[in-house]
């Protein structure tokens, strides 16, 4: 049996910090190593994220098929989507039929040269390929085994979820949408991306106590938890219904009775500080032309001067947050009679110079041209030998010591004979049998 080759040891902190200029120490998970056994969106998600933090992530797919997204959605013909590529930047791709005698072989080696193993495939399909927790703990009490599961113990946890499903049943579309109309999903990927966000969390703190502890564990993130999370401010209101109505909804101000469960708020703004989005110039012709705007109290009388309502500054109708409660529809009205006069890019320009809270709305062509988002690398141009030139989405979590540099997203088992021989320490005549017992190529035809 042939040594594994490791990058770096993880777990032996350093004392003394580094005198290397900053960024030029490595990435923050050098060393750590993962057996990527995701697929769709919200385990990609994840892996990516730390395959950005420098980790290496090793992508295991089935021979011949691989992730159902590079099929899905596609815009090129028979190259890899947009869907596969934005999510699985930085890792390495090795095809292995785990169901194949040799294939779990090959795993259960990855296993044991691996420090986190992440899925995210239907309850019960890794215990079936015979990768149940006490097989993958026994073969590496080390490693850590991270999952995302639509739902946790109880009535549901046998059931596949995708994104729309966990945001209905974590919260969020009843809590989305206007009063008046059915609940709304929204396109955001709270359940996908923000499960994915929760388990690379999880992950990265399970291997902060391994370093104390020496021992694996098990992480699971469900989908319906992670959109609760996200929502979690919609769980506040419910319980403060109780106590009475909630002032700050628009509903209130307009005489409308609350149910006993929280309500839809339209664009309602989440917090104390009241806000609604507006029309600005050019709107509704053009579906963006649209503004944020927060009446938020600090700023009560700059908002008065640059609307032109000075008077308000002192009427006992409009002064105080609390009078303005039942006048909020009047006043986002007098409000939008400015800004429909602005493009929602002047409207920002004013408003930011007294400090008054407001956003553009944004469109995606808008924010794939932003210039100050590719200069952060936040929006990033990625080439594909197949498909050419791409953009994705860079690191969002920027670390100082930590440069992200994306790179694309690989081929169908681009890194299939690389990971056997470099990182498994099969012989070119081990690799030969391999191949020939259909482990990690699709069967002839
Ligand atoms: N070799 C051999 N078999 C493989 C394999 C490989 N490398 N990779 C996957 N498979 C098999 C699995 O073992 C499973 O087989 P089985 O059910 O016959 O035992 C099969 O492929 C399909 O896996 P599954 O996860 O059930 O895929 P699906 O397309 O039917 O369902 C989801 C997709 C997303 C609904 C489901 O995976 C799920 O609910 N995941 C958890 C929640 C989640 O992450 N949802 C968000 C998705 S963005």
């Amino acid at each position: 049996m042939t040594t594994i080759k490791r990058k770096k040891p993880v777990t032996t902190p350093s004392k003394k910090p580094s005198t290397k200029p900053w960024g030029m120490d490595g990435k923050a998970l050098d060393g750590v190593r993962i057996l990527d056994f995701t697929h769709v969106q919200s385990g990609p998600t994840c892996t990516q994220l730390l395959a950005y933090m420098g980790a290496d992530c090793i992508k295991v797919e089935r021979p011949g098929v691989g992730d159902v997204t590079r099929g899905q959605l596609r815009d090129v013909k028979g190259e890899d989507s947009l869907y596969f590529t934005m999510l699985n930047g930085n890792k390495r791709s090795i095809t292995i039929d785990s169901k194949n005698p040799k294939g779990k072989e090959i795993v259960e080696r990855l296993v044991k040269s691996c420090d986190v193993l992440v899925e995210n495939f239907a309850p019960g399909a890794l215990d079936r390929m015979g990768f149940t927790w006490e097989h993958v703990n026994k073969l590496n009490p080390r490693i850590i085994m991270a999952s995302v599961k639509g739902f946790g113990p109880g009535p549901y946890e046998e059931c596949k979820v995708y994104e729309n499903v966990a945001q209905c049943a974590g919260g969020a579309a009843s809590t989305t949408g206007f009063r008046e109309g059915p609940p709304l999903v929204t396109g955001a990927q709270i359940g996908d991306s923000g499960t994915g966000l929760h388990l690379a969390l999880g992950i990265v703190s399970a291997l902060y106590q391994r370093n104390r502890t020496g021992r694996g564990q098990r992480v699971i993130c469900a989908m319906q938890d992670g959109v609760l999370n996200l929502c979690r401010v919609k769980l506040r209101d419910q319980q403060r219904l109780t106590h009475g109505p909630l002032t700050e909804y628009s509903q209130y101000g307009e005489g409308i009775p609350f149910g006993n469960a929280t309500p839809r708020a339209g664009n309602d703004s989440g917090g104390g500080q009241p806000g609604w989005i507006l029309k600005c110039k050019g709107a509704p012709e053009d579906p963006n032309a649209y503004i944020y705007f927060i009446t938020q109290a600090p700023v009560w009388e700059a908002i008065c001067d640059v609307i032109g309502k000075p008077e308000w500054k002192t009427d006992p109708e409009y002064a105080k947050p609390p009078a303005r409660l039942p006048h909020l529809k009047q006043i986002f009205s007098a409000i939008e009679a400015w800004t429909m006069t602005k493009t929602k890019f002047e409207a920002m320009d004013i408003l930011n110079k007294y400090n008054i809270p407001c956003g553009p709305i944004l469109s995606m062509k808008e924010i794939a041209e932003e210039k100050s988002l590719r200069d952060v690398g936040t929006i990033v141009e990625v080439d594909h030998p197949g498909r050419g030139p791409y953009l994705t989405v860079g690191n969002p979590v920027k670390l100082s010591d930590s440069p992200c540099e994306v790179q694309r997203s690989p081929l169908l088992g681009e890194h299939t004979e690389e990971i056997l021989t470099e990182v498994l320490g099969y012989s070119a005549k081990e690799i030969t049998e391999i191949s020939a017992s259909g482990a990690i190529s699709p069967p002839q035809k």
